[in-house]
């Protein structure tokens, strides 16, 4: 911790119109209530003029595309990641993270403003400091050990009169309970000595119409000071930015997000087994429904719910309400069952179309068209299509797959590389299943030459031939 050696640097940059020294800030700033007050206007005023050092712990998707829009608003950035690799790579102006959008990352870059380091002494030298790492979930539970090191390392670095960030997804009480006290275990106090806040992140990889900037912020403070000075600094990288009156709002905010992604998919999932019971066709059911213009919102079925937000983080909540209140999130619970479920249907599914044929599921040839877990983007964390795969695996199959943003994958423990899509593969496969729409695909092409096709996505619409098998 170095305490006082900011007041040193926020005296020599000197802000818009009062310049300052250390003794007059000193002299005028007894430890108390009193410092925050001047800490937060000197803050705000190098926020405002962009004098301001941003530090970025995390050069994962989250910390990278920050850490771009903070340099492209005109803030000088250090990104700190403990991947040497990582950091290499990103010095040297190479995009490797999955989802950023190369054109942030080349305004971020060409700004000159960004550089990347596996220092975290570096934070010393930051007014501002946002934490990015990652929040799994371990044996059913929130692994919080990535913010813990990171804060840890915050701590001990941080200077005096800076504002904390984190933006890792997580459980109300975090911030102000795990992510405190680490920061105050080198002798600083939040509220006196430094500002914390949580904003989460929640931009959807992929998505061409919503970006970093126009999506709007959420942002809650410990305290109403640190509410404000991180309001002000999202305003100079977004659009817009929602206040809310304490960190734990602004957690619970985005976990009721992806509660609510979660549960209306696991509504639409449990009706298409039902309308396959029914005999009613599921998506021109939702169709139907998404043509009122209120009070309805569009969710399709699918093989399960993928990525690495909405099948882990409404886990946090889940968790905690068992911890706390001692009883189930039951709606949530629920719907993690339900969207659990999915991968081994799409499989019987599979299985009945073929029995529908005339072919066994066993020894069958079937070639699965997407593995990602969501339509023209290349990433593949926890992909129900891969469980799919699996499933069709274990039941005798003979699975291959394609994707064009995907090499090779494994299944029940070995590597199977993708297969060409070619005339040959597709018209050889027993059955050809498309998991993932990726707009690569000519769905044409593939209804003229396949055999079978389970469409897990409704790609094909409305063309129900024999050939073409709807989820
Ligand atoms: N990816 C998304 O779409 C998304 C969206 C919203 C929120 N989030 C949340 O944001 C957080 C980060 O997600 P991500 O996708 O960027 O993660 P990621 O796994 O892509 O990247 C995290 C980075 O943090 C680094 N790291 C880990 N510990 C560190 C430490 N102590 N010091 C410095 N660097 C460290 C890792 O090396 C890695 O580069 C998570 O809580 C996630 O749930 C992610």
């Amino acid at each position: 911790m170095r305490h006082g050696r900011a007041w040193v640097r926020l005296s020599a940059h000197g802000a818009a119109g009062h310049p300052l020294t250390i003794s007059t800030i000193r002299s005028a700033v007894p430890f108390g209530k009193g410092v925050t007050i001047r800490a937060t206007a000197v803050l705000r005023r190098r926020t405002l003029s962009r004098a301001a050092a941003v530090g970025v712990v995390g050069q994962g998707y989250v910390g990278l595309s920050l850490a771009c829009a903070a340099a492209d608003a005109g803030f000088s950035v250090t990104g700190v990641d403990i991947d040497q690799e990582r950091v290499d790579s990103l010095n040297a102006g190479s995009l490797c993270v999955a989802g950023v959008r190369p054109a942030d990352f080349d305004a971020g870059i060409s700004s000159g403003r960004m550089s990347f380091t596996t220092d975290a002494s570096i934070l010393a030298r930051s007014d501002i400091v946002a934490v990015c790492v990652p929040t799994p979930v371990k044996d059913h539970s929130p692994d919080l050990s990535y913010v813990e090191r990171a804060c840890r390392e915050v701590g001990e670095h941080m200077s005096q009169g800076s504002l904390v960030i984190l933006e890792s997804t997580t459980y109300p009480g975090t911030t102000d309970e795990i992510v405190q006290p680490l920061l105050e275990a080198s002798g600083l106090a939040s509220g006196r000595d430094f500002l914390l806040a949580y904003s989460p992140e929640r931009i959807d990889p992929g998505n061409e119409e919503y970006g970093f900037r126009d999506t709007p912020r959420v942002v809650g403070g410990v305290t109403p000071e640190a509410t404000g000075l991180a309001t002000l600094f999202y305003e100079q990288l977004v659009d817009k930015v929602v206040a809310v009156s304490s960190s734990r709002a602004a957690e619970l905010a985005k976990l009721l997000e992806n509660t609510f992604r979660h549960v209306n998919i696991a509504l639409v999932n449990e009706l298409a087994m039902l309308c396959n019971e029914m005999g009613i066709d599921v998506w021109e059911v939702v169709g139907a429904a998404a043509t009122k213009p209120f009070g309805f919102m569009e969710f399709d079925p699918g093989p399960g719910v993928g990525g690495h937000c909405i099948p882990l983080d409404p886990r946090y909540l889940a968790w905690q309400v068992r911890r706390d209140a001692g009883r189930q999130f039951r709606i949530l619970e629920q719907a993690e069952d339900i969207n659990a479920m999915m991968p081994n249907y799409v499989a019987s599914r599979i299985g009945d179309a073929l029995n529908e044929n005339g072919k066994a599921l066993k020894g069958a040839r079937i070639l699965v068209l997407g593995v990602t877990y969501k339509a023209d983007v290349g990433d593949m964390r926890e992909s129900p299509a891969l469980k799919v795969m699996t499933r069709l695996h274990r039941r005798g199959a003979r699975v291959g797959f394609h994707d064009p943003y995907v090499e090779s994958v494994f299944v029940n423990g070995s590597r199977t590389q993708r297969t060409e899509l070619t005339l040959r593969a597709v018209a050889g496969a027993d059955c050809v299943a498309l998991l993932t729409a990726h707009s690569a695909y000519d769905l044409q092409w593939l209804g003229e030459h396949a055999q079978l096709i389970f469409d897990g996505r409704n790609a094909f619409g409305s063309v129900r031939t024999p050939r073409v098998v709807p989820l």
